[in-house]
C-alpha cells in the first residue's frame, strides 16, 4: 500500500503521523511511504531520517494525497486540506466529528474512508489511542494552569504547592478517566489540594486507592460543582461521553461564584467542552477571560510537546497502520473490532451514530 505522511499544517502543530521507527516497519513489509518534506522536523525528525528507513520524501502537501492509499496523520483535515482528500481514500487522525459539523459535512462530501483515533475501542471499553494524548494533555493542564494562576497572566496569584505556612492551591478536577488521573497526579506531586469528581463510582474507588491523602473524591453532581467551585484556584475539565459532546456542567451561571482569577484548564474543549463558557483557542492565543475567570482551552494541548506526544502516538498507533496496510481497511477492520470501531464516515456514509446525534442528521439508508 502506498502510505502518505502529510505535515500536519494546523495551528502550532507539531506533531507528525509517524516516526521513522514506524517508517522502518512499514517498508519492512512492502509498503511504500511518502513523507512531506519537513513533517517531522518540528517533532526532531529530519528528511534524511525518514530516507535512511526507505521512505521517499516529496515536495508537497498535495503530492502526498494524491499518490497515497492512505493518509496518516495526527490531527482532522483542516479546510485548506478538505479538498485534498481523495475519493476512497483512507485517513487516519484524530477527527472528533461530534464537535465540527463542518469537517463531518467535507469528509461526507469527498468519500473518504474516515478512520478516528479516538474511537478505536478495545474490549475492555478503554480508548488506546486517544490515552496516550489524554496523558499528556492531562499532566500539561496542571503546568498551564499553574503558569495561568500567576498575577501577571491575569490569575490569582496562588502558587499551586503553597510555601510552609501558607496553604497550597486547590485543584477542582472533573473527570477521573485518563486527563483527570493524569491532572491529579501531577497536581498532588506538586503539594496542591485536589479534589476530582466522576460519576462513574469505579473510577472514583480506584483514585481513592491509589492517591495520597490530599486527593478526594466525591460524586460529580451540580450540588458538588457548585459547592468546589467557590474555593478552587485551578479547575480542570476531563469529562468524556465516548464519541459525543461533552456534558456542559460547569455553566454561564457558576462563573460569578468563582473568586477573580480562577482558571479553567478545559481540556475537553475537542469534544465542545464541559463548561458553556469554552471556546477553542490555539496555542498562540490560548486563553481568553470572561467574568474574570481565564480560560484556558487549546484544542491540541500535546502539539506544544511534540517530542513526546509524537513518540508516544506512534507507539500505539502503529500496529494498527500495518494492520490497515497489510490486509487493506475492509479486512483489517473485519479482523480487529478495536479498528472496526474506529470508522466514522466511510465512501459518504455516516458509521457512528453520535454524529447524527450531534446535528441533528437522520440516519443514512444503504
Ligand atoms: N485538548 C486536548 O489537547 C486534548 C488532548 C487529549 C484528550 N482530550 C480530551 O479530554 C477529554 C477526556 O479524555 P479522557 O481520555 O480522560 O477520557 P476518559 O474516558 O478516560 O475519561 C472521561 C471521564 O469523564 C467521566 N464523566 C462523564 N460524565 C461526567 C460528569 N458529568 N461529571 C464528571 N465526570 C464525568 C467519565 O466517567 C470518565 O471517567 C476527551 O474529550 C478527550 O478528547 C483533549
Amino acid at each position: 500500500m502506498k502510505v502518505g505522511i502529510p505535515k500536519e499544517i494546523k495551528n502550532n502543530e507539531s506533531r507528525v503521523g509517524i516516526t521513522p521507527a514506524g517508517v522502518f516497519e512499514l517498508v519492512r513489509n512492502n509498503h511504500t511511504v511518502y513523507v512531506q518534506t519537513g513533517a517531522g522536523d518540528g517533532s526532531g525528525f529530519s528528511n534524511s531520517d525518514y530516507q535512511q528507513v526507505g521512505a521517499i520524501v516529496l515536495d508537497t502537501i498535495g503530492q502526498v494525497y494524491a499518490m497515497s492509499d492512505m493518509i496518516v496523520k495526527v490531527k482532522e483535515p483542516i479546510k485548506e486540506e478538505y479538498s485534498l482528500v481523495q475519493r476512497g481514500q483512507v485517513v487516519f487522525a484524530y477527527f472528533h466529528f461530534a464537535s465540527s459539523e463542518v469537517l463531518a459535512e467535507a469528509m461526507i462530501d469527498r468519500k473518504a474512508i474516515c478512520i478516528a483515533y479516538e474511537t478505536v475501542e478495545d474490549e475492555d471499553g478503554t480508548l488506546p489511542l486517544l490515552t496516550p494524548m489524554s496523558e499528556v494533555a492531562g499532566r500539561m493542564a496542571i503546568q498551564q494552569g499553574a503558569k495561568y494562576l500567576e498575577k501577571p497572566e491575569k490569575g490569582r496569584g496562588v502558587l499551586l504547592g503553597g510555601v510552609p505556612g501558607v496553604a497550597p492551591g486547590r485543584v477542582l478536577v472533573l473527570g477521573a478517566g485518563v486527563v483527570g488521573i493524569q491532572a491529579a497526579k501531577m497536581a498532588a506531586g506538586l503539594g496542591a489540594h485536589v479534589t476530582i469528581l466522576d460519576v462513574n463510582m469505579k473510577r472514583l474507588r480506584y483514585v481513592n486507592d491509589v492517591m495520597p491523602s490530599h486527593v478526594v473524591t466525591e460524586f460529580s453532581n451540580e450540588f458538588n460543582i457548585r459547592k468546589h467551585i467557590k474555593d478552587h484556584d485551578l479547575i480542570v475539565g476531563g469529562v468524556l461521553l465516548r464519541g459525543a459532546k461533552a456534558p456542559k456542567i460547569i455553566t454561564r451561571d457558576m462563573l460569578k461564584d468563582m473568586r477573580p482569577g480562577t482558571v479553567i484548564v478545559d481540556v475537553a474543549v475537542d469534544q465542545g467542552g464541559c463548561v458553556e463558557t469554552t471556546r477553542p483557542t490555539t496555542h498562540e492565543n490560548p486563553v481568553y477571560i470572561i467574568d474574570d475567570v481565564v480560560h484556558y482551552c487549546v484544542t491540541n494541548m500535546p502539539g506544544a510537546v511534540p517530542y513526546t506526544s509524537t513518540m508516544a502516538l506512534t507507539n500505539v498507533t502503529l500496529p494498527y497502520v500495518l494492520k490497515l496496510a497489510n490486509l487493506g481497511w475492509e479486512e483489517a477492520c473485519q479482523k480487529d473490532a478495536s479498528l472496526e470501531k474506529g470508522l466514522n464516515i466511510v465512501k459518504g456514509k455516516v458509521i457512528r451514530k453520535e454524529i447524527l446525534e450531534a446535528f441533528k442528521w437522520q440516519a443514512m439508508d444503504d
